[in-house]
């Protein structure tokens, strides 16, 4: 299983607005420059690790990640992973899902939150 060491609580990830709804972008974050998929739908913006659970590798091949109807897919054997947390839904690894990463709105950005009990 692939670990992954989450920046700090309040490390900034990206303005709200970079995000369009119904879209995903994948930002670089941190001095590690961490890289999290970050998805928006009507319910708002979530975080996830951007590494596949079928194989860990980053989603996105080259600089955009494609998305549709509120999934984000990957690149690579093209499973689909739902926007509201991450399942994967069709494709390469059914019932596995990326791996959440908890953020907070402050202001008009997006940071990273504390992490949630597991
Ligand atoms: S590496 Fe993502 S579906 Fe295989």
């Amino acid at each position: 299983m692939y670990r992954w060491s989450a920046p700090p609580e309040g490390t900034d990830v990206c303005a709200i607005s970079d995000v369009p709804t119904g879209g995903a972008i994948v930002v670089a974050v941190g001095t590690q420059r961490t890289e999290i998929v970050v998805v928006r739908d009507a319910d708002g913006a979530r975080g996830f690790v951007n590494i596949c659970p079928h194989t860990p590798l980053p989603l996105n091949i080259d600089s955009r990640i494609y998305s549709h109807e509120n999934e984000v897919h990957c690149d690579h054997h093209f499973a689909t992973f739902r926007f509201s947390d991450g399942l994967c839904t069709a494709g390469a690894c059914p019932g596995e899902a990326l791996t959440l990463v908890p953020l907070a709105i402050e202001g008009d950005r997006l940071k990273i939150a504390a992490k949630t009990a597991e």
